[in-house]
This record gives C-alpha cells, sequence and structure tokens, in this order.
C-alpha cells in the first residue's frame, strides 16, 4: 500500500500547538511553521481507524489496559530492536517529558545534581530546574561535523550527580550514538552510582541504513542502572494521546517507581491510549518505512538546495528524526538578528537554537516533517530572504 505524504492537510484551528500556538509566539500568524515537533502528515492511518472503531461504542468509560497492549510494545521491541521486555518492565505514562518528572521525583531529592548534555531538548533543564534539582551541564562537542560527547569532560562532571537524562537519539542534534559512547556512559554512571534516564523517544526515526540501539542493550551495567522512555509518539505522529511508556528492567528500581506511581494513579492513561499503542506498534512497519524515506527525501532536498541557494546556512543532516539543526553561525548574526531574520525576512516560524542551551547560539532547528510542497515554499522563502543580506 502507498501512503501519501505530499497531502496538505489544513491544521489551523484544531488548537494545533505548531499552528495556532504561532500567535502566541510571534504575535502573528503568516509564518510558515517548522517548528513544534510533530509531522503535518496524518497520523498513521491504522491508529485513527483505531480510535473511530473504539467510538462505535459511545460509552468512555473507565479503561484498563489490555494485555494486547502489553504484547505490542513486546513484540516491536524485539523484532526492531532485538530488545527482551518483559510485562512487567512495562510502565505506562502520560507523555514523555510528564514521565521523565515523574520518574525524577521518584527517584532524586530536592537539591540532587543532574546532569544533562547540551544542545538538547529543552525541557530536560526545565524539569530539572522546576523541580529543585541542581542542573549539571556536559556540553557536548564537535567533531567531523556532528554533536559527539565529550567524554573527558564527562567523567569529571558526573561525579556526585544522582541522574543522567540521555538523548538517544539526539534532538537537535539528529545524533546516533556510537556504541562506545553509550558503553562509556552506562560504565561510568554504573561505577559513580548515577541513574541513566534513556529518552528514546526518537528510536523509531532513525534513518536507515542506522539503527537504533536501546541504552539498555549496551550492557548489563546499562540495563540495570536505567529507565528507558518509549512512545509512538513522534514516529507515528500521535503525540496529542500522550500515551508513552517506561522499561525498567532493575526490580528494585521498578518496586521504587511503582510505588511512586501509585501513590497519585499517574498512570492511569486514558480510553484511546492503549489501543493506539497496540494500533501502531502492530501495523506499523509499513508505513513507518515509507515515512522515513519521505523524511529522508525532504533532508536531502533541504541540504542540496541551502547548498545551492544560502551556502552559509549549513544543515547538519540527521541520523535520526525530522529534525534539522541548521548551523547559521556563518551569517555572522547575533541570535536576536538571527531570528529575526527567519521570521521578518523568510517568514518562517524555526525553533531558535538558543532555548536548547548557550551551546545553540548560531543555530536553529527546522522541522521537515511537512510535504514536500511546502518544504520547497519555505526554501524558496528563505532564499529570497538570504539574497537580501
Ligand atoms: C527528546 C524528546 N523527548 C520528549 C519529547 C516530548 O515527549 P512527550 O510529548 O511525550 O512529552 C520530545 C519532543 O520533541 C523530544 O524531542
Amino acid at each position: 500500500m502507498n501512503f501519501n505524504f505530499d497531502e496538505i492537510i489544513d491544521r489551523r484551528h484544531t488548537d494545533a500547538v505548531k499552528y495556532d500556538g504561532m500567535k502566541e509566539m510571534w504575535g502573528r500568524t503568516d509564518l510558515i511553521p517548522l517548528w513544534v515537533a510533530d509531522m503535518d502528515f496524518a497520523t498513521a492511518p491504522f491508529i485513527t481507524e483505531a480510535i473511530r472503531k473504539r467510538c462505535e461504542n459511545p460509552v468512555l468509560g473507565y479503561t484498563c489496559k489490555p494485555d494486547s497492549y502489553y504484547q505490542a510494545i513486546i513484540r516491536w521491541n524485539k523484532q526492531r530492536y532485538g530488545l527482551e521486555v518483559e510485562k512487567e518492565m512495562i510502565g505506562f505514562v502520560p507523555g514523555i517529558v510528564p514521565g521523565i518528572g515523574m520518574a525524577m521525583n521518584a527517584f532524586t531529592e530536592k537539591g540532587d545534581k543532574v546532569m544533562i548534555q547540551p544542545p538538547v531538548y529543552h525541557p530536560f533543564r526545565w524539569l530539572t530546574e522546576r523541580n529543585g534539582r541542581t542542573l549539571v551541564l556536559n556540553p557536548l562537542k564537535w567533531e567531523d561535523g556532528m554533536l559527539r560527547m565529550d567524554l573527558d569532560a564527562f567523567r569529571q562532571q558526573i561525579k556526585g550527580c544522582k541522574l543522567f537524562i540521555l538523548c538517544n537519539p539526539h534532538n537537535p542534534g539528529g545524533v546516533v550514538w556510537k556504541e562506545e559512547e553509550l558503553k562509556a556512559v552506562a560504565e561510568i554512571c554504573y561505577e559513580e552510582g548515577v541513574l541513566v534516564f534513556s529518552d528514546e523517544i526518537h528510536a523509531d526515526l532513525t534513518l536507515p541504513p542506522r539503527t537504533h540501539r536501546p541504552f539498555a542493550l549496551v550492557s548489563e551495567k546499562a540495563r540495570m542502572n536505567c529507565v528507558t522512555f518509549m512512545s509512538p509518539s513522534k514516529a507515528f505522529n500521535m503525540p496529542g494521546l500522550t500515551a508513552s511508556h517506561v522499561l525498567i528492567f532493575n526490580g528494585k528500581l521498578r518496586r521504587k517507581f511503582r510505588q511512586y506511581m501509585d501513590a497519585c494513579e499517574l498512570d492511569l492513561g486514558h480510553a484511546f491510549a492503549f489501543l493506539a499503542v497496540e494500533a501502531a506498534y502492530s501495523h506499523g512497519t509499513e508505513w513507518l518505512d515509507q515515512c522515513l524515506a519521505y523524511i529522508q527525501e525532504n533532508i536531502d532536498y533541504v541540504d542540496a538546495f541551502l547548498k545551492a541557494h544560502a551556502p552559509k546556512i549549513k544543515v547538519i543532516r540527521p541520523q535520526a528524526s525530522y529534525l534539522v539543526w541548521l548551523d547559521c553561525r556563518e551569517l555572522g548574526m547575533t541570535q536576536d538578528q538571527l531570528n529575526d531574520f527567519f521570521v521578518e525576512k523568510a517568514r518562517l516560524a524555526l525553533n531558535d537554537g538558543a532555548m536548547f542551551g548557550e551551546e545553540g547560539v548560531g543555530f536553529m532547528r527546522l522541522n521537515i516533517a511537512s510535504p514536500r510542497s511546502v518544504i520547497e515554499q519555505a526554501m524558496k522563502q528563505l532564499a529570497e530572504a538570504y539574497e537580501t543580506l
């Protein structure tokens, strides 16, 4: 079956953050929105179909998690990643960011040190600071045009921390970590007594020929010392359903987390959550293969276009995800000027690189998960703005 990713779907007035949130963010609505990390493609049809079918019964009562939900997660992880998961290791969380916040509260105390690797997904910093923990930074470094871990600094900076939040694969850099990086992190954190949260929300968006490596698979020390966060929300475009899960392989950690979640019944979920996850993981392979191929073509298009028409804006080609980290440092602008350039001149709404940490100054994050014609129009506007420089 062929899925149509070229279709333009009008998302305005659906309360979509990416569209209807533009006014609040930029005070205007005439920008092409290429910011919030969801896709402008239709949510995978077997997911919307499962929801439609459920609505044939008009009673949206309390809903339990069926065994088939757990089995779908187990199958997907085994088939796609060779990761063996048992039912008891799976816990529902209402979104990855809330899940990380809940787990942070379950496993650490106020004032504890939490380390992250900027430039990185900004809620890692928010969660740490807003929950009264102490932020420790281990900035990534540039190596052969890609962000990589600075493991020498990591060894020093992790001392005294209680928690390390790993973004695997990495947003906004699009990095699929090398096995040796993940192994080193596992070894150091285990020896230093630092728990690892591995946020693997972008795992299913790893672009072939690369493959995702779950942190829990790199060593037994990793497996016993991590909480893995996963969800079909990014890859199948259903983040509005807030249906995610944790995998915890260590029984002691699992009991601690369960106790925390049970205290306020934080893992209840909702009537559409479990059937959507099950549908994604049961019918998703063919759709996802085609979606990834489309994303890859959009990345190729943007890369070639900017090389030809705006060569001072460099594309950091993602190895995973549809988020493209644009290196704009050669434009020689301040961050305010750069933001102004994209909004006022190019009429594009991108994420400001600086929101991912000061290491993101000089960068912008471009979401290319839109129909090709939208990306072509966006590139045309960017080239016209570039001409005026
Ligand atoms: C690394 C990472 N984690 C988590 C999220 C958001 O997860 P959720 O919407 O499930 O809270 C995103 C969204 O862009 C992300 O990039």
